[in-house]
């Protein structure tokens, strides 16, 4: 990973090892197989607490000296964890106060992984403990390339209720605001006699007879947030102070599943954004989820290379039904991730287990062993990855952003609002999904981002914004830039305070229209608009004031009133959309919105619906074109140059098959 890892050339590929697991003469045949199929780095150690410390102070490190050793003499490089993922049970049974406690105090029992409040001074310092012990073992260790900091922090104990969460929350929100009447002022404690006069009354929202305080909920959130951040950051600058040359991170969960950290505060305490991604079995487009991922993960890592730390080879075990990969998604799946600025592809995990929770979770060698299908692909991958490792340090520059903001992300699906079907990701993926479709490279990126480099801007139900935001996109439209806002954004300040004067509160002066009141719709019940598209879930009594109407509502509550509109603001333009249109009417829209801004595919929109994703990586010496075919038809797409997967130079109307990948050296490069 060029100028990020150490220890290794090209692209990474590999996955976690849990040698532990098994007997010592697997550890043999592990070795081998991972160098036929190219593995070149494996994430040792992450939940290897119990039997590196099988009792308090005893330290148990000669199994994994000699996993290292093995791995060296091999030349594969370790992601080496610090074990701290997972408290043993003597640990939890020592200080039960460590264990995590759900919103209605029941306390988290032993036997499962990660069962630990983040908060926890003792847990704490057993951790930095830990990883003092396996840092001072390893630091010169020839297979050490980085460390992995915990296993995704906050999985499952990310929200923990008990009285020293309620202590460290007090302590976060003293830091906040200073005095308790900014408290009460930020939380709107007036209402339903929540005053607080001391900052001894307050606690963690726990299960209460009503809808509890919205702020506090939301603060609750970022605090949470902050306390797992805190965790990682303890580890790492024990690390940090023993090995202050080897890069440092931990795996994000950055993915459809996980909402419950802002990763936006954290991508800057890592040495490199490192994620785990897992599909959506029940998602039949999850390539395009995965994308938006993708995506999303280089934006946070300021646009450079990033490292895939986990996905699967196939099903999960995790969901309701665990659909198996198609032959080749494997391939597909990773190079969509290196596509998009990722690079290396590592899996959960390289060997199947035989017991515990995950054992029907696909692996890179599965229960049937190497002459399996599953594992010749991962062969077939290991391959292609090192046939196109000149890739690794390239980046990927988009021209469209999408604006994704964790913290409105929580406050919209709080309780108590105007309709449950007012979700996040919903116009989010919608608008992704019509952008893949239509070819078109997209960053994700926080409202507070420069949007500076971007001709079109899309801010999917920013439902709170803060004032200085607001003003950036305002400040952005002003300048040239064309935006697309969709309903139920701006409606609400940091605190969760309506924006007084009509809706969209606080982007409704540019965005030249003015809202009374909103009309969501019941369940299943669908409106058609006078351009013949139809829309659900939301309405509402839109008037404009600079704004042309682009298209209204021709029934329903709204029937007459504006449904979408274009506003001039300055040199620029920005756009409303006051109702959840259906799928089509909403590809239609941002094909005409990317068109009219000027924004340019990588391939055309008839390649990109049948199924086929293209990303340009580039880089000082040359430029790569990723194409891969999720469809089901043959796709022509117009390149020169070599293509490094097949080894053969390309020209004119380049066909990609079915499933196949292809990864073109662009000529004029
Ligand atoms: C991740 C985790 C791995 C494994 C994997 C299964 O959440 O980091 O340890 O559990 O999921 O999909």
């Amino acid at each position: 990973m060029t100028g990020l890892l150490r220890r290794v050339d090209g692209l990474a590929y590999g996955g976690d090892y849990n040698p532990e697991q098994w007997d010592r003469n697997v550890w043999d045949e592990d070795v081998r197989l991972m160098q036929a199929a190219g593995v070149n780095l494996v994430s040792v150690g992450i939940f290897s607490w119990s039997v590196l410390e099988p009792a308090p102070g005893r330290y148990e490190f000669r199994w994994l000296d000699e996993v290292m050793d093995l791995l060296a003499s091999a030349g594969i490089a370790v992601d080496l964890a610090n074990g701290t993922a997972s408290p043993p049970p003597w640990f939890s049974y020592r200080y039960p106060e460590t264990l995590p406690m759900l919103q209605d105090g029941t306390r988290l029992s032993v036997g499962s992984r990660q069962a630990y409040c983040p908060s926890s001074p003792i847990f704490r310092e057993a951790a930095v403990t830990l990883t003092g012990e396996v840092a001072e073992r390893y630091k010169d260790h020839p297979a050490l390339a980085m460390w992995h900091v915990s296993n995704e922090i906050g999985c499952h104990n990310a929200r923990c209720y008990c009285d020293v969460s309620a202590a460290a929350f007090r302590s976060w929100l003293e830091a906040k605001y200073g005095d308790i009447d900014a408290l009460n002022e930020a939380w709107g404690t007036a209402f339903w006699s929540q005053r607080y006069g001391s900052w001894a009354e307050i606690g963690t929202p726990r299960v209460a007879p009503a809808a509890i305080n919205p702020t506090q909920q939301l603060d609750f959130s970022r605090f949470s947030s902050d306390a797992c951040l805190d965790v990682y950051r303890a580890e790492r600058d024990a690390l940090r102070s023993i090995t202050p040359d080897v890069p440092i991170t931990t795996n994000f969960m950055v993915m459809q599943f996980q909402q419950q950290l802002d990763y936006t505060t954290w991508a800057s305490e890592v040495d490199f954004l490192a994620n785990d991604h897992y599909l959506d079995a029940a998602d039949p487009e999850a390539h395009i989820e995965l994308a938006f991922a993708a995506d999303h993960c280089r934006s946070l890592n300021d646009h450079r290379p990033w490292l895939l730390m986990e996905h699967s080879t196939s099903a999960v075990n995790w969901q309701q039904r665990n659909v198996a990969k198609a032959p080749g998604a494997t391939i597909r799946n990773s190079l969509s991730h290196i596509a998009r600025g990722a690079d290396g592809a590592l899996f959960f995990q390289w060997r199947a287990s035989r017991a515990g929770a995950e054992k029907f979770h696909s692996a890179m060698l599965p229960h049937a062993g190497a002459d399996s299908a599953r594992h010749r692909e991962v062969v077939e991958l290991g391959a292609i990855l090192r046939r196109i490792g000149e890739v690794a340090g390239t980046e990927v520059r988009a021209k469209v952003a999408l604006v994704f903001d964790w913290e409105a992300w929580w406050a919209v699906e709080l309780d108590s609002h105007p309709s449950v079907d007012v979700t996040y990701l919903d116009r989010m993926h919608a608008t992704y999904r019509a952008l893949w479709r239509l070819g078109i490279t997209t960053d994700v990126v926080a409202p507070s981002a420069d949007l500076s480099p971007y001709r079109l801007v899309i801010v999917p139900t920013l439902y709170l914004v803060t004032e200085d935001n607001a003003h950036r996109l305002q400040q952005y439209v002003a300048g040239g830039g064309t935006a697309v806002v969709t309903y139920f954004s701006g409606i609400v300040n940091e605190h969760d305070h309506i924006y007084l004067g009509g809706y969209p509160g606080a982007l409704r002066p540019w965005l030249g229209v003015e809202v009374e009141e909103f009309f969501p719709l019941r369940s299943g019940a669908t409106v058609t608009l006078d351009d013949g598209a139809t829309a659900d879930v939301w309405t509402e009594h839109t008037e404009v004031t600079t704004a042309d109407v682009i298209s209204r509502f021709a029934d329903g509550p709204a029937a007459g009133r504006p449904a979408v509109t274009l506003n001039r603001h300055g040199d620029g333009s920005v756009w409303y959309v006051a109702t959840r249109l259906d799928e089509a009417a909403n590809s239609q829209l941002m094909r005409r919105i990317a068109h009219e801004s000027g924004v340019e595919s990588v391939i055309t929109a008839e390649a990109a619906t049948a199924g086929l994703e293209a990303v340009r990586r580039a880089g000082d010496l040359g430029a790569y074109l990723f194409l891969i075919n999720h469809g089901n038809e043959p796709v022509g797409v117009a390149a020169e140059g070599f293509d490094l997967v097949s080894r053969r130079t390309v020209s004119g109307l380049v066909e990609i098959a079915p499933g196949e990948v292809a990864v073109i050296r662009e000529a004029d490069n």
